[in-house]
């Protein structure tokens, strides 16, 4: 028997796909069919998917002619298919000639030609326009966002609007993108904003791009009072556009990993998190000058309040801040202390103090933790009372990690739900109303 294997994502499955893998069949007896999961996907920087796996694997077990259908899960692992499965010929479309000659050493590698003038990536386009978004800020954070949301295909950076015309200018020349001298102009010519200005400014906003019709994701903190983002959130409903958060931790797959695993019961019940975050600023920063709204739980307590909440939910029964101040009076380090009904938590950060920035979930059994830059998370491992017993987990993470939230938020605009879960509104409105109560006892 003649045992055939062939891989492939097989997104939106076409006409391509079919000729494919009838002519694989035909080139044996028997024809396994791997199919890449969605996690692996995401490492070969394929982001914008759209089937699921269970979707995927149904539409090639309809065709009729996989005899076995397994899934791809890692780089390196098809020369252990094709020695575990005994397989005499691996075939593979010929947009990868060359790419799978490495395993002539162990079967014969056949390129098949690929059907002309269609693909996954091409009907993703058809289906979903390109969504043009627009930067509303010129500041670092909008600066790393460009490069990454190249990476993800289905959107393209149209230009930016700053009040401030020549930053704008300056930063649309450096970027190739085009500058807006009036925000009507901006929005005329955007499908989605990306929102990378002050803090405070973020309200406002949103809340013009809502009115204008277009599909908003906001830097971290969206909102500093809770009463705003809930108004937010529900005028975006009322409106059918999305409204999306960017704390990109929240959106990254080694943190997915380190949520699954920790609440997955192997450290038992969780019963205290403990999460820092620091990184010393310059002091002529807006983060360490702006007497109102600058200081390190502004800028930093998102982050560390994300694993708390994910982990603990939104009912805290308890809240204490404790904080150092500068001789301006400003924020340089916060620990926020919290009490559920099942743990305690803290939630720290500093921009003028330097500590161990780690997250510690601690269970009735074990512990996992992550080092810095666990906001980042790439490595994390699981401790146990026996210190032998260390299990190690790791995940990529890319760049600069912005793609991972672009690519979900992409996908909620195309009417994916699924990376929801992620970071809900109720979450987002939580972490308004810490920052609220934090504002207020600043003040
Ligand atoms: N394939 C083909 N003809 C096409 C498209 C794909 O023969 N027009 C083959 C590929 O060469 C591969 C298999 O189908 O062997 C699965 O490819 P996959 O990457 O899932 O499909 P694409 O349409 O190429 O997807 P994308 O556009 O996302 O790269």
């Amino acid at each position: 028997m003649v045992k055939v294997i062939t891989y492939g994502t097989f997104d939106l499955f076409h006409e391509g796909h079919y000729r494919l893998l009838q002519r694989a069949k035909e080139l044996g007896d028997y024809l396994i069919v791997g199919v890449t999961t969605e996690a692996y996907d995401k490492t070969r920087g394929k982001l914008n998917v759209v089937d699921s796996l269970v979707t995927r694997i149904e539409n090639i077990r309809k065709t009729g002619f996989a005899d076995e259908i397994i899934i791809e899960e890692s780089q390196g692992q098809k020369v252990n298919d094709i020695r575990k499965f005994h397989i005499d010929i691996f075939a593979i479309g010929s947009d990868w000639v060359g790419a799978f000659d490495y395993l002539k050493d162990y079967c014969e590698v056949v390129y098949l030609e690929r059907t002309k003038n269609i693909s996954s990536t091409m009907l993703r386009a058809q289906n979903s326009p390109i969504q043009r978004i627009g930067i509303i800020g010129t500041g670092r954070i909008a600066a790393r966002f460009i490069p990454e949301a190249r990476l993800v295909s289905g959107v393209s950076t149209q230009g930016v609007y700053n009040p401030h015309t020549e930053s704008a200018e300056r930063f649309a020349e450096r970027w190739e993108i085009n500058a807006y001298a009036s925000l009507e102009e901006f929005y005329g010519a955007v499908d989605a904003v990306y929102i990378a200005s002050p803090h405070e400014t973020h309200y406002g906003y949103i809340r013009d791009a809502l009115a204008h019709g277009k599909h908003v994701l906001c830097e971290k903190p969206m909102v500093l009072q809770k009463g705003q983002a809930e108004e937010l959130f529900s005028y975006a409903k009322e409106k059918g556009l999305i409204l999306f958060e960017g704390i990109k931790t929240a959106y990254c797959p080694g943190f997915h990993k380190l949520l699954g695993i920790a609440c997955s019961g192997t450290i038992g019940s969780i019963r205290n998190v403990e999460a820092c975050f620091t990184k010393l600023e310059n002091v002529a920063n807006r983060e360490l000058t702006d007497r109102v709204y600058g200081g390190s739980f502004t800028e930093l307590g998102s982050y560390v309040m994300l694993p708390i909440f994910k982990i603990f939910g939104k009912e805290f029964s308890e809240i204490r801040f404790d904080t150092i101040h500068d001789e301006k009076g400003l924020d340089i380090f916060t620990r926020a202390c919290f009490r559920f009904p099942t743990g305690i938590a803290t939630a720290t950060c500093g921009l003028g103090v330097k500590s161990e920035g780690r997250l510690l979930v601690a269970g009735t059994k074990g512990y996992v933790v992550a080092e810095a830059p666990w906001w980042k998370t790439s490595y994390f491992e699981v401790h146990y009372e026996d210190a032998g017993r260390v299990e190690k987990y790791s995940e990529i993470f890319l760049g600069d990690g912005l793609r991972y939230e672009i690519s979900d938020f992409l996908s909620m605009i195309n009417g994916n739900s699924s990376s929801e879960f992620k970071l809900t509104r109720g979450e987002s409105v939580a972490m308004a109303e810490i920052m609220e109560r934090f504002l207020e006892e600043e003040r």
